[in-house]
């Protein structure tokens, strides 16, 4: 017998979802546990840390880490606490250090984690130190076409098992290009949100007519992009669906469409398609036709926290979350196109995007209703589409049937429930790999 269900936070057959677990302390701390404590979390990009010795301070969860590189070329996700009382042995962004030097007492890390000298190893310690056992803690790092991940979890199944079918969907994306990509960033920001509004906003193609009439009105006058309606929602040939955790939305596109949405306008819409046209042989052969042609990859998010490309919501507490937007380009894109889609993404999402800051009200307030006495009695309704995905014969993974849909969002909160009642990996299912990842690509680039 497993150990005791202890959450039921949502009811699959009417979506009605308790809002608590956006704001209570003691689920949060649970959380930090049983879900950054074991998830696979995304950490940064290979191109954050090209070189030999360089590193880069990035999170799992709350707790600051280390990315490096060694002087061999190998990734590390190191716990930034010196083992001896715990102060942090890197104090800033990034930079390239053979070394750790902590300014507490001196004991000096290797930059793979081994801790190499300490002050006073035969004087004061009698050499009775066990040196040899006292690294920097590291965690488990894989990494997915550059983007590298990290887990506590010793028992965690591989990266590639953990992302299964989403990655043939993620491939369209980040896997198109033999340079593969570089990530520009990261813009930071705090927002007073729980983490998973945003995660599950990442599926909701429900608000967009509304939250962002105004944005879309004014892209539609200075960029001649085409009109944003509800109508067009429902009847969108788009789907959702979801994998082992993973929310995607995608969309069956046509042969000769532009992949870039950031930074499209009537100006520079024939710069798109030239890179579009020039590269979609070399695309072709990296995913197959079939991927390169008529799949492609819109908002979506990697269980728990890893949202729009390559952003790190970090939660700080059950009620604030950290932002760390990157912007991730073809390394090998032109440079005109790599400005354009550079500032068409810092005008859409980051601190000042326009449509950032329609979404951010948005997950702001279901925050704060969530702290409500008597609100919180009362669950959100997730009820839209109960009944309506399945399995697809063309696209892995559960598909809605239409790309407004609730269904999504009942399955993470599924998936989150999965691994806040698991006492171990080996009670947290995972969906079996069955999709066919035609052409040359490979989990590693
Ligand atoms: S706390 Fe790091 S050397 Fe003492
Ligand atoms: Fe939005």
């Amino acid at each position: 017998m497993g150990a005791a269900r202890k959450y039921a936070v949502i009811d699959p057959a009417t979506g009605k979802l308790d809002r608590r677990l956006f704001s209570e302390q003691a689920i949060y701390d649970d959380e930090m546990e049983k879900i950054f404590g074991r998830a696979w979390l995304m950490i940064g990009h290979e191109s954050l840390v090209p070189a030999a010795d360089d590193f880069f301070h990035t999170y799992m969860g709350e707790d600051p880490v280390i990315l490096t590189r060694d002087g061999r070329g190998r990734l590390h996700g190191l716990l930034n606490m010196c083992r001896h009382r715990g102060n942090r042995v890197v104090r800033c962004d990034d930079g390239n250090a053979k070394r750790f030097i902590c300014t507490y007492h001196g004991w000096t890390y290797r930059n793979d984690g081994a801790l190499e000298y300490v002050p006073g190893e035969s004087e004061a310690y009698y050499d009775a130190l066990d040196r040899p056992s006292l690294g920097l803690i590291e965690a488990r790092v894989e990494t997915y076409a550059g983007i590298v991940f990290a887990t506590w979890a010793k028992d965690a199944p591989s990266l590639e098992a953990y992302l299964g079918d989403a990655r043939w969907y993620l491939d369209t994306v980040f896997n198109r290009r033999d340079g593969g990509m570089q990530a520009l960033g990261p813009m930071k920001w705090l927002e007073p949100v729980n983490w998973k509004t945003l995660v599950d906003n990442c599926s909701d193609n429900y608000h967009v007519p509304t939250s962002h009439l105004a944005s879309a009105r004014v892209q539609t006058r200075y960029l001649g992009r085409p009109r944003l309606s509800h109508e067009d929602q429902f009847v969108s040939p788009n789907r959702h669906t979801f994998v082992n955790g993973h929310g995607v939305t995608f969309r069956d596109a046509d042969d000769n469409t532009p992949r870039y949405v950031h930074g499209m306008s009537s100006e520079t819409m024939r710069l798109f398609q030239e890179y579009h046209d020039a590269t979609m042989p070399e695309v072709e052969r990296r995913l197959g036709t079939f991927r390169a042609r008529r799949v492609q990859l819109g908002n979506h998010s990697i269980f728990p926290n890893g949202i729009l490309g390559l952003r790190l919501a970090l939660p700080r507490g059950p009620l604030k979350t950290e932002f760390w937007h990157f912007v991730l380009l073809d390394r090998d894109m032109p440079e005109d196109l790599k400005r354009v889609v550079r500032i068409g993404s810092q005008a859409n999402n980051g601190a000042a995007g326009m449509f950032e800051q329609d979404d951010v009200d948005n997950w702001r307030q279901v925050t704060a209703a969530s702290t409500s006495r008597f609100g919180r009695r009362h669950p959100q309704d997730l009820s839209m589409g109960v009944g309506h995905a399945g399995p697809h014969p063309d696209y892995p993974g559960l598909v809605s049937e239409r790309y407004i849909s609730e269904n999504n969002q009942r399955l993470f909160y599924r998936r989150w429930e999965e691994f806040m009642n698991a006492e171990s990996w080996a009670e947290i299912p995972l969906d079996p790999i069955t999709a066919r990842f035609d052409g040359t690509a490979t989990l590693r680039g």
